[in-house]
């Protein structure tokens, strides 16, 4: 049995609708509500978002991302013996995102389920792929995360519907005899439901309570900027290494002063840090796939080098993947 698992392919997705932050602001502006580029741009660092179409969902977005990332690992479809979806955003109450998008791929058999875990969904379904491939429980896995965020934006709260936006990122992780995944570190705090959550559920045919994202903005910053450094240094710790040893940190694409924190707390230059929420907005699960998958494109990312994966979300959720690439 292979010791190790290791991503052997990238691949993401974003639907083709743009708005740039003056595009979303003239579209607000139609309903009476007030917002600026350069107030999107200097809170957050978002300057635009893609929204799916309405007949578009999760599971279509994940599919593109899912076949880019086979083809860059050169596997087929039928030789994923496990697909994981990361979403909060999902096609049905049931069955998962993760069966429907398993049809759409002709991956028919193998296990599929979601996984809840808000923005850090990624992580935890990475880590969960992880653990099943050096089980011997898997040997080629599909993780994917996709998400359909316009769907549950308030677009009469400002300070919220400005900072999401749609699209996907999946990975091919693959058992191994080299180390790829070297540590990884996971947590919640249930107590913290309320700072950023979508308060409603399906009852009798209705939905009950308020499907829409709701937020405290400052509390989930601060405690953002806390455990995501914390996740880091227990992931760091056990793998035996330290922040002098990262080449990229990834983070979850929030708001670009979360991560300009984070980088500063590792004392790592921003230029170590990959960014792409000044183009997609808070994707949630989908973000650091996304981002993982424009570093590898662009050829920052090299072989050998030592990658920091963190995400925090909902919940409350965070955790830190380290691998080698
Ligand atoms: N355009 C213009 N003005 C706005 C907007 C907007 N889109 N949104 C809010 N404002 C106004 C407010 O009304 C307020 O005005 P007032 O002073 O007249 O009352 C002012 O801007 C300041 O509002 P705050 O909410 O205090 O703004 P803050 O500096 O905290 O920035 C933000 C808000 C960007 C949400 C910030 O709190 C933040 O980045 N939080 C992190 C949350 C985050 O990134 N969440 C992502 C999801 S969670 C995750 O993925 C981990």
């Amino acid at each position: 049995m292979k010791l190790y698992s290791r991503i052997t392919g990238t691949g993401s997705y974003l639907p083709p609708r743009r708005l740039s932050n003056a595009d979303l602001a003239a579209e607000l502006a139609t309903q009476g509500i007030e917002t600026s580029d350069d107030w999107i741009v200097e809170r957050t660092g978002i300057r635009a978002r893609h929204f799916a179409a309405p007949e578009v969902c999760s599971s279509d977005l994940g599919l593109e991302a899912a076949r880019q990332a086979l083809q860059a690992a050169g596997v087929k479809a039928q030789d994923i013996d496990l697909i994981i979806v990361a979403t909060s955003t999902p096609d049905m109450v049931f069955p998962s995102t993760a069966c429907i998008l398993q049809d759409k791929l002709g991956a028919n058999g193998c296990p599929a389920f979601d996984v809840q875990a808000v923005c850090s969904g990624f992580i935890y379904a990475l880590s969960i792929a992880d653990a099943m491939i050096k089980t011997g429980a898997a040997s080629r896995a599909l993780v994917i995360g996709a998400e359909v965020f316009s769907r549950i934006l308030n677009f009469n709260d400002r300070s919220t519907c400005v900072l999401f936006g749609d699209g996907a990122g999946a990975v091919v992780l693959e058992a191994s005899d080299t180390p790829g995944i070297l540590a990884s570190d996971l947590h919640a705090d249930g107590k913290h439901v309320g700072i950023l959550c979508v308060p409603g559920h399906v009852s009798g045919g209705n939905v009950l309570g308020q499907a829409l994202l709701q937020m405290d903005g400052q509390a989930v910053f601060k405690l953002a900027v806390g455990v995501l450094d914390a996740a880091a240094r227990a992931a760091l710790a056990k793998a035996g290494k330290t922040e002098a040893d990262i080449d990229w940190l990834i983070p979850h694409q929030a708001n670009l002063r979360i991560m300009q924190s984070s980088a500063r707390k590792l004392k790592l230059p921003m230029e170590k840090v990959i960014v792409t929420v000044d183009q997609h907005g808070n994707t949630s699960a989908a973000s650091i796939p996304l981002a993982l998958d424009a570093a590898v494109r662009s050829g920052k990312v090299k072989a050998g080098e030592l990658l920091l994966l963190e995400g925090v979300g909902g919940g409350f959720t965070w955790g830190a993947v380290l691998l080698n690439w």
